[in-house]
């Protein structure tokens, strides 16, 4: 990844990782329509990398991210944030193929939380302050918080976040199944699992995000069909031959993802 970028970092923690930080720390990483642009980039450039099997995302100690910029959109009138659907683009993360993990430390707010809701899967650290203080603006989440928190946590934690913008630990969004768990050393974690993922064939890792993520927007039955279709669809790859082989020769697999 070459790009050289302003407010986010890049790396590459092992060949097959991504590694994307969130690095406005005087604003505690508040996501201004400029970081959203680099992040969207940063995002499809590795998307694009065949040697990339999956994605981390991450803020810093304090932040994650403290929401969307509210010095920038202070002074915005509806007919801007209309005529140019402001935050339209930050649904571009749901569009990525490969996985991505949130490693989140300290304050996950607003767009910060809608920004770790929108990743495939989420770890945190105990610091982790997760909420959606919208409501103390003057206005609601915009970044798909409402949405995803339903489907995640259900109606009522759901209501009460939104509607009293409380902030939970990172052990109470544990408990509610808001994420995977939390974790010391959360970066060092989630590069692990990312390191993990990669080693599977990325055509069943794309395959198995595509159907979880499924499951959202289709009926029990259509799902259902659905994941029966493309797990028969990985027939037709060299990886399932390959898995399947090397279980019974009792070796580990090769995959190459064809
Ligand atoms: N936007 C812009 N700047 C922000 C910011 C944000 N969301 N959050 C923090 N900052 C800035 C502060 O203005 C401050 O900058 P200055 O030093 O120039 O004044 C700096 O970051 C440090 O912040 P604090 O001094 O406030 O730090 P703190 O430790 O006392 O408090 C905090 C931390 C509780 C997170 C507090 O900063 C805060 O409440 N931030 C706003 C959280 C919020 O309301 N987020 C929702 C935004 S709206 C949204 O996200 C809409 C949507 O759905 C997309």
């Amino acid at each position: 990844m070459s790009t050289q970028y302003e407010h986010i970092l890049t790396s590459r923690p092992n060949p097959s990782v991504a590694l994307i930080t969130l690095n406005r720390p005087k604003a505690l990483n508040a996501l201004s329509t400029p970081l959203f642009l680099e992040l969207n980039k940063a995002l499809f450039e590795a998307d694009a990398d065949q040697a990339i099997g999956a994605i981390v995302l991450t803020g810093s100690e304090k932040a994650f991210a403290a929401g969307a910029d509210i010095k920038e959109m202070k002074d915005k009138e509806f007919s801007d944030v209309y005529k140019n659907n402001f935050l339209a683009n930050w649904g571009e993360l749901s569009r990525l193929r490969k996985p991505v993990i949130a490693a989140v430390s300290g304050y996950a707010l607003g767009g910060g939380c809608e920004l770790a809701l929108m990743c495939d899967i989420i770890l945190a650290s105990p610091t982790a302050k997760f909420g959606q203080p919208e409501i103390n603006l003057g206005v609601i989440p915009g970044g798909g918080g409402s949405q995803r928190l339903v489907r995640a946590i259900g109606k009522s934690r759901a209501m009460e976040l939104v509607l009293t913008g409380r902030m939970v630990s990172a052990q109470e969004a544990d408990q509610w199944g808001m994420i995977s768990r939390v974790t010391d050393n959360v970066v060092e974690e989630a590069v692990k699992m990312a390191t993990e993922i990669s080693s599977k064939g990325q055509i069943a890792i794309q395959a198995g995000k595509e159907v979880v993520n499924a499951a959202y927007e289709l009926t029990l039955a259509e799902g259902l069909r659905f994941e029966r279709r493309t797990f028969h669809g990985l027939f037709a790859t060299k990886d399932q031959e390959e898995g399947m082989t090397a279980f019974v020769e009792k070796r580990k697999a090769n995959f190459t993802h064809l």
